[in-house]
């Protein structure tokens, strides 16, 4: 089958990563390094080469994983900006500083200290009460105008069983549309709302004094206390230039278009063709010093709140462009040669 054109950014490919063992964790989505550093990559004098390859894998399989890595975190935030420059991302968009952040924090603004909340001190702080874990399936910060293309996340302190994380594709949920509904879709635009960060009882330990960064939060568009964007419901992947469905049930909250009605239950069935196919899912368990770094401008994740313990990383984000979509783009399946999904 013919492999249709793609709009994606003319980036050089290479065969640099070749000599890296790695596999394929589901047929959809994820891949993993076997044995590659990536403090090895950042000082090779092929680096550019390597890293530019490494951002266009992560863009096409979502989700790419590293085991017992000796990254730092000043390596780490360098990485984190070097993904962004190399795959063509825009000169204004740097590293961003959560709203959460406090003054002083720990490693500082770059880096998020995850320490996810057992389930129990999640449901004390946000008082939902909800038993469906799929609550909490979501893209980082697209509550910004301009989020993230990519995440990094050093996990380094682990319970002994539990605490994994799931990723699910964009681009394949997308590719579950049918065709005309798609096509209705592409035309529309959706609100992302934080001000849960506002709350006095902010559900993240960082946010406990309510004080919101105005920004400029890693780019002149993020700023002030508002924490909402309005973004297209299908995004193209400026990377890959592939079509993804671009919401995530803990941000996005009304298809502007539409009534109140209609938006509550068709933003319903976008959440759970994400949430309910598994076969798009891929979900990792941790060892300690794995790094995964996933695409999220084409991908959504959730954490599992199944532990008793500690579990904490550390997370830098990087920022991508304002998103778009392309009427030209295609989807993943096309891009692929493959046949379109027959559900
Ligand atoms: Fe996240």
């Amino acid at each position: 089958m013919a492999v249709a054109e793609t709009v994606a950014r003319s980036l050089p490919r290479s065969d640099a990563l070749d000599q890296y063992p790695s596999f394929d964790l589901t047929p959809v989505i994820g891949r993993q390094f076997t044995t590659a550093q990536l403090s090895d990559w950042l000082k090779a004098s092929n680096s550019d080469e390597l890293l530019r390859e490494l951002a266009i894998v992560i863009s096409e399989r979502n989700i790419v994983f590293f085991k017992k890595q000796t990254l730092t975190i000043e390596e780490q935030k360098l990485l984190a900006r070097k993904l962004g420059e190399l795959s063509g991302g825009p000169e204004d968009s740097g590293l961003h500083i959560h709203p959460s952040t406090v003054d002083n924090s720990e490693l500082g603004d770059l880096v998020s200290v995850i320490s996810t909340l057992t389930p129990e001190a999640k449901a004390r702080r946000f008082g939902h009460g909800s038993q469906f874990a799929s609550r909490e399936w979501h893209s980082d910060i697209t509550f910004e105008p301009v989020p993230s293309d990519f995440a990094i996340l050093k996990i380094h302190t682990l319970p002994e069983v539990g605490g994994d994380t799931v990723w699910g594709s964009a681009y394949e949920a997308c590719d579950r549309l049918s065709p005309e509904f798609a096509k209705h879709l592409e035309g529309l635009t959706v609100l992302h709302d934080a001000s849960v960060f506002r709350r006095p009882d902010a559900p993240y330990v960082c946010a406990n004094d309510n004080a919101i960064r105005k920004g400029p939060r890693g780019h002149p568009l993020n700023v002030g206390t508002e924490l909402r964007a309005v973004h297209p419901v299908i995004r193209t992947n400026p990377v890959t230039g592939w079509k993804g469905l671009f919401v995530n049930r803990a941000f996005t909250k009304r298809i502007i278009e539409l009534s109140y009605d209609e938006s509550a239950v068709i933003r319903e069935y976008l959440f759970r063709l994400t949430t309910e196919n598994h076969d798009l899912q891929v979900r990792y368990r941790w060892d300690k010093d794995d790094i995964a770094i996933w695409a999220n401008s084409s991908t959504v994740h959730n954490v599992t709140r199944d532990y008793v313990g500690e579990r904490y990383g550390n997370r830098v984000v990087s920022l991508g462009e304002k998103p778009s979509y392309d009427p030209k783009s295609i989807s993943r399946r096309q891009a692929l040669g493959l046949p379109a999904f027959a559900g």
